[in-house]
């Protein structure tokens, strides 16, 4: 018997609900929401709306609400939300120290409960949490990847096309390196339809929109006093589906660094082949002598939140 692909979403806050939702308006499976014990119904009556939404939209996929990893069984796909947004006023010294406790709690789930997943970190700080879920589940680095670059890089390409005067739909941006204040916005390989930024936007403009998508989160996040959700959600399920359809998809995600434009024993935003087999390649692109000492920075920064991580 045809079998359809189960996607759980753990964590069913904000970014939770939004990836259910696209995930069921895409057809990529079924799907499990699973939250917190006493949140259990909360996730139900998430799933329950959700699924009401496929009579009016059309879709017939399950979307359930549960707080038992036990009905994570069987995933192909795990996608992590769980933890706390950032507030405004609150550290990353305190975001650190909360969602390392609880990643590490999730990281037992999903390790007991799906050993076969391909896993999806979103929770911040995204770096030192992808890292720790690879260790705390033993699982093979192409199988656990953070969703942070291909974010960044949409809300750039949003940046240069509204600059551009251009369809963001013919815009192509790239974003590496961690996911905070050091990211690398790479301007060299920005184009729109194959004509590199550079010939189409001044250089002020430029580094104003460099400026911008490394503080992009934040912008929103002053904004809504809470962080952005619907983004974050359609840059996970890009991924989930790169890998459900085997895709082979160039996409910018937070991948394990072994050696890898010098860095060893990391998680940092690189340009990855996202396929059936997970993180199938990590693809190395040339890089000004500026880009690369941003990215040694940007390293510098990760490698600082790992070494706290493992204190804590
Ligand atoms: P939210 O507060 O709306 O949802 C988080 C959910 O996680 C809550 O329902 C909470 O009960 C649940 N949760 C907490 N502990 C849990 C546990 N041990 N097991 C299962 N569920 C648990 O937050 P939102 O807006 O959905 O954000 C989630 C995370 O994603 C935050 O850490 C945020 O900073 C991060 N984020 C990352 C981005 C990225 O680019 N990587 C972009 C935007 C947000
Ligand atoms: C974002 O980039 C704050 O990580 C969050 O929206």
């Amino acid at each position: 018997m045809a079998k359809r692909n189960k996607i759980a979403v753990v964590g069913a806050g904000n970014i939770g609900g939004e990836l259910a939702m696209l995930v069921a308006r895409r057809e990529l499976g079924d799907c499990v929401l699973l939250d917190i014990p006493e949140k259990a119904d909360f996730a139900r009556g998430k799933a329950l709306d959700l699924m009401q939404t496929g009579a009016l939209d059309g879709f017939d996929c399950t979307i359930t609400g549960t707080g038992d990893y036990k009905d994570i069984a069987g995933s192909d796909v795990v996608i992590v939300t769980a933890g706390v947004p950032r507030k405004p006023g609150m550290s990353r010294d305190d975001l650190l120290s909360i969602n390392l406790k609880i990643i590490r709690s999730v990281a037992a789930g999903i390790r007991e409960n799906a050993p076969d997943a391909f896993v999806i970190v979103i929770s911040n700080p995204l770096d030192a949490m992808v890292y720790e879920m690879k260790k705390q589940t033993g699982f093979k680095a192409g199988k656990v990847v953070g969703m942070a670059g291909v974010l960044d890089s949409a809300r750039m390409q949003l940046f240069l096309a509204q600059a551009a005067g251009a369809s963001v739909r013919d815009v192509r941006a790239l974003v590496l390196g961690g996911h905070g204040d050091t990211m690398v916005p790479v301007i060299s390989n920005c184009t729109v339809n194959g004509i590199p930024v550079t010939e189409l936007v001044s250089k002020d403009k430029l580094d104003e929109i460099v400026k911008r998508t490394a503080g992009g989160g934040g912008e929103i996040v002053k904004l809504m006093g809470t962080s952005a959700y619907y983004a974050p959600a359609a840059g996970a399920v890009v991924m989930a589906e790169a890998f459900l359809r085997d895709q082979k998809r160039i996409l910018a995600c937070a991948a394990y660094l072994d050696g890898e434009y010098g860095y060893k024993d990391l998680y940092m935003g690189v340009p990855v082949v996202v396929g059936g087999a997970g993180v199938e390649k990590i693809v190395t692109i040339e890089l000004s002598a500026e880009e690369k000492a941003m990215l040694d920075k940007s390293a510098e920064a990760v490698r600082g939140l790992i070494t706290d991580s493992a204190k804590l």
